[in-house]
């Protein structure tokens, strides 16, 4: 039975993550912490919350001892494009941070799931059918950090022993917590305005094809990987998956299916635009598939039927009257 730790559990993985975890089978305790508060729910929680930093490596040590923590899913970070304002703060968080967790994890004999990215790729590197391995320049502070913690990962594997384990996330979609400043945020918002106001502004090219994936696919993908037979993995960490790729131009029209009054506007912003610029727009997701079983569940059509489901319910009750 597992007690794992979640950092970061207050964003737009964690949220979800916490919740499926803490229903999985073989799991007996997932403490869920963020540098965010929680906040107060009526009816009272399903487990137990901790405020941490992961920059602090005696908070994460004390958290884990005091829980018996034997797995950690480190998901605190900044996304790619907070990164991008505040490179130095990611630099502390997304590699210090990691650096830390894995460290506690070594003292403590833990596992740990390192969530890296598409941002872990680069101009140089091929943008269709990406391979696994490839070459990885990245020019954001992300993409550096997320290399670097994929080293420091197989690192830390290699000399120590430690079971860290990870895959490399394309843009998510979900309904459930918005999400925190990434180049694929377009892919959300744009489901909240086609609800509410019918039409949206996007800050991407019109044809800008990236690799993405549904948020119940990459929840599945990060349980899956963590409980892989470590005799069929040749990887190990940073497998690439993948469940569909689409341009803003193809999502609008898979949205209009359901919308027809739906209308889209484009504002470029050129920062998030220069680093989809260098993003892949498929990935080649085979040795995840060979080593550990990963297939997912959802592709655009089916994905977008089910947002504007869900999403119609939560403002129907979050925002009522509101709706366009
Ligand atoms: N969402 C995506 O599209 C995507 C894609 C690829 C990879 N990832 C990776 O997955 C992980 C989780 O992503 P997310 O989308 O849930 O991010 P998010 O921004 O929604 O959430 C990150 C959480 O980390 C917390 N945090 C920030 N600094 C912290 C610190 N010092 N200590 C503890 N917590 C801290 C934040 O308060 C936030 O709740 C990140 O490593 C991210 O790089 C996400």
């Amino acid at each position: 039975m597992k007690r794992i730790l979640v950092t970061g559990s207050l964003g737009q993985i964690g949220t979800e993550l916490v919740t499926a975890l803490r229903r999985h089978p073989g799991v007996e305790l997932v403490v869920a912490s963020d540098i965010k508060m929680m906040p107060k729910r009526d009816g009272g929680d399903d487990g137990p919350f901790e405020y941490l930093d992961c920059t602090n490596q005696r908070q994460v040590e004390q958290v884990v001892r005091k829980y018996e923590v034997d797995t950690i899913y480190h998901l605190a970070a900044l996304l790619s494009a907070v990164a991008e304002e505040r490179p130095q703060v990611a630099w502390d968080v997304n590699l210090g941070g990691l650096y830390r967790v894995l460290e506690v994890a070594r003292q403590n004999q833990c596992a740990i799931f390192f969530p890296s990215s598409i941002g872990a790729f680069g101009p140089g590197t091929p943008r269709d059918r990406t391979p696994q391995d490839t070459i990885q320049r990245p020019t954001t502070i992300y993409g550096v950090t997320k290399v670097a913690g994929e080293l420091v990962c197989d690192y830390y594997h290699h000399r120590f022993g430690v079971d860290a384990r990870g895959v490399r996330f394309p843009g998510l979609i979900s309904h459930v917590a918005v999400p925190g400043g990434g180049t694929t945020d377009y892919a959300v918002e744009i489901f909240y305005e086609a609800i509410r106001n019918r039409r949206y502004t996007c800050f991407l090219e019109p044809n800008t094809r990236l690799d993405m994936m549904y948020m119940p696919d990459s929840i599945k993908a990060a349980i899956a990987v963590m409980e892989a037979d470590p005799a069929r993995l040749e990887h190990r960490n940073a497998f690439n998956i993948a469940a569909m790729n689409f341009t803003p131009e193809e999502l609008t029209a898979e949205i209009r299916k359901h919308l027809p009054e739906f209308r889209m506007e484009y504002q470029v912003d050129p920062v998030r635009q220069a680093i989809a610029d260098t993003w892949p727009r498929s990935l080649d997701d085979s040795a995840a598939r060979r080593e550990w079983g990963w297939q997912p569940d959802y592709d655009i059509a089916t994905m977008t039927r089910d947002m504007l489901e869900n999403l119609e319910r939560k403002l129907r009750i979050t925002e009522p009257g509101d709706q366009g």
